[in-house]
């Protein structure tokens, strides 16, 4: 990925404006961390490479990141907000998402906490990971992992026990997708819903988030560690937290977990 490339469709203010582009590294996020302890700390500070030799999802999934066909980028934020509010940033990611695919015509699904899916199937993830001193955040990181390019045949026979579960956006539109240009526009994204969030807050940011997910008032069985809860979602609160109505009537408060289908 050519960094003139990605810099000729930006728009953004603040995300961007410091950006590394690599050609392998291990994974996005932790050289941005590396980049963090080296001085290169600057809010909305962002990294991409174009393969990873050590992609990782959440609770230490492997993120499968071979070079020349997707996109996996890093964001750094650096907000005032507290630890415990740190899940509404992997929602301000998916809005980004959620929002770039729609202007390609596609109708993407946000899986609670942190999957985007089309059809059901897994197109995006996101990890976030934080810094923090003295019970305050110091720094955010925001790892993206779009499938754009990645072909049927890729997905059959390099990722088998996922193979069922996965898509891409080539795949979607029938065509090849220009892989800068989407890099630029989810980084335009991305300093757009930064920008709502620093005029008005986390609450800003979770009220969008609800009307994408589309879940409040509907019934969801989330896995909280091993523990499988069901009940309508009554409210999602400003850090992110669900509130889990189950059928004895209790409310749950759940704080990070996986929807189960
Ligand atoms: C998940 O679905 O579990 C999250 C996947 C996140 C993958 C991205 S790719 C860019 C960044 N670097 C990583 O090593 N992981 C994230």
């Amino acid at each position: 990925m050519e960094i003139s490339r990605i810099r000729k469709h930006l728009q953004a203010e603040k995300v961007g404006e410091q950006l590394f582009v690599f050609n392998e590294l291990g994974s996005t996020n932790d050289v941005l961390r590396e980049l963090v302890a080296e001085g290169s700390d600057a809010d909305g500070t962002v990294v991409v490479s174009d393969s990873q030799t050590g992609g990782r999802g959440r609770l230490g999934r492997k993120w499968v990141s071979p070079g020349g066909m997707n996109l996996y980028l890093s964001a750094l934020f650096r907000p005032e907000v507290s630890p415990r509010r740190s899940s509404v940033f992997t929602f301000l990611a998916s809005c980004a998402l959620v929002e770039v695919f729609s202007a390609y015509g596609v109708d993407a699904e946000i899986k609670w906490p942190n999957d985007i899916l089309v059809g059901g199937k897994k197109i995006s993830g996101v990890l976030t990971e934080l810094g923090t001193s003295g019970g305050a955040i110091d720094y955010l990181v925001i790892g993206i992992g779009v499938n754009l390019n990645l072909p049927e045949e890729f997905i059959r026979s390099e990722m088998e026990d996922i193979s069922e579960k996965t898509t891409s956006l080539s795949i979607l539109l029938g065509e090849e997708v220009n892989r800068e240009k989407f890099c630029a526009e989810l980084i335009n994204a991305l300093d757009r819903f930064y920008g709502e969030f620093r005029r008005r807050g986390t609450g800003a940011i979770v009220d969008t988030w609800i009307e994408m997910w589309g879940f409040l008032g509907k019934e969801v069985s989330v896995d909280v560690s091993g523990e499988v809860v069901s009940g309508v979602v009554e409210r999602v609160d400003a850090n992110g937290f669900l509130y889990l109505r189950t059928d004895e009537g209790d409310l749950r408060k759940v704080i990070t977990g996986d929807t189960v289908f």
